[in-house]
């Protein structure tokens, strides 16, 4: 099924990350003004999104055709909670740029039929033609989007509980650990797949464990992110510290 080797850009830190995966970013809108992203959250891609502001605002890089679809949001937080996805992507991205918000694309946590949320995200996935470059994080467990060890290759977008090492990781981010929802939404792994292009960015030493089994281990379900073997164009950007187990 592996066509072509993940390629692999280690930058020298997490600035040169923002800027090198911006600039793949602004090339391909560029190019392809009305193309469709995949989006993440998390605190990795926020120097990406605020070097494509500065595109925007400094060289008129325009996101007035462009759609965009989340990777994920947590069940339970309505969209204007502080700490929804949809509320990140608005403060941190979309309210500096010309996207049209009805064209992003987030998955609704407080949906009141939350099967049916994942249908309709799945059916506009594919209206809109398929993914042409998603943007993906690592978990320190290797997860990608909410897709936590143990999920399949052929998954979908649907509800999943976060394991209890995401809850800590995520915790940071709430008030209490408690407040921390203890399940999601999100893209499967074979929806993630079928994105033309993709793009991960990992920065820190953090994740360099799961960056090493993603890139070089087996492809395996205890390790999500290994599954990006199996897709013809995906690229890693990484700093130095999260390039250093794949030393020696
Ligand atoms: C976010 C997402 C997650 C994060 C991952 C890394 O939409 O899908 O998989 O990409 O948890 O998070 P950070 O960047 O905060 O280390």
């Amino acid at each position: 099924m592996k066509n072509i080797p993940i390629k692999l850009i280690i930058c020298k830190d997490k600035s040169e990350v923002a800027k090198k995966s911006a600039d793949i970013f602004a090339d391909e809108i560029r190019n392809n003004p009305s193309m469709v992203l995949g989006l993440a959250t998390g605190s990795t891609p926020i120097d990406m999104y605020k070097e494509l502001i500065r595109l925007h605002k400094k060289e008129g890089l325009d996101f007035s055709k462009v759609v965009s679809f989340n990777l994920d949001e947590y069940l339970g937080l309505a969209p204007d909670h502080n700490q929804s996805y949809r509320y990140f992507m608005d403060n941190t991205f979309f309210n500096h740029i010309n996207i049209k918000k009805s064209n992003t694309y987030v998955l609704n946590g407080l949906s009141k039929n939350p099967e049916e949320e994942c249908k309709k995200f799945e059916n506009a996935i594919k209206k809109s033609g398929g993914i042409d470059l998603q943007l993906l994080g690592i978990g320190a467990n290797g997860h990608i989007a909410f897709n936590e060890p143990g999920s399949s290759l052929n998954s979908r977008t649907r509800i999943v509980d976060l394991t209890q090492k995401t809850i800590n990781d995520n915790s940071r981010f709430f008030e209490k650990k408690s407040d921390v929802p203890c399940q999601a939404l999100t893209m499967g792994i074979a929806s993630i797949l079928e994105s033309k292009k993709i793009v991960l960015l990992a920065t820190g030493e953090g994740k360099s464990t799961a960056v090493k089994k993603a890139l070089n281990g087996p492809v395996t379900s205890k390790v999500p992110a290994s599954y990006l073997q199996n897709h013809i164009d995906c690229t890693f950007i990484i700093d130095k510290a999260a390039a250093l187990k794949l030393k020696g």
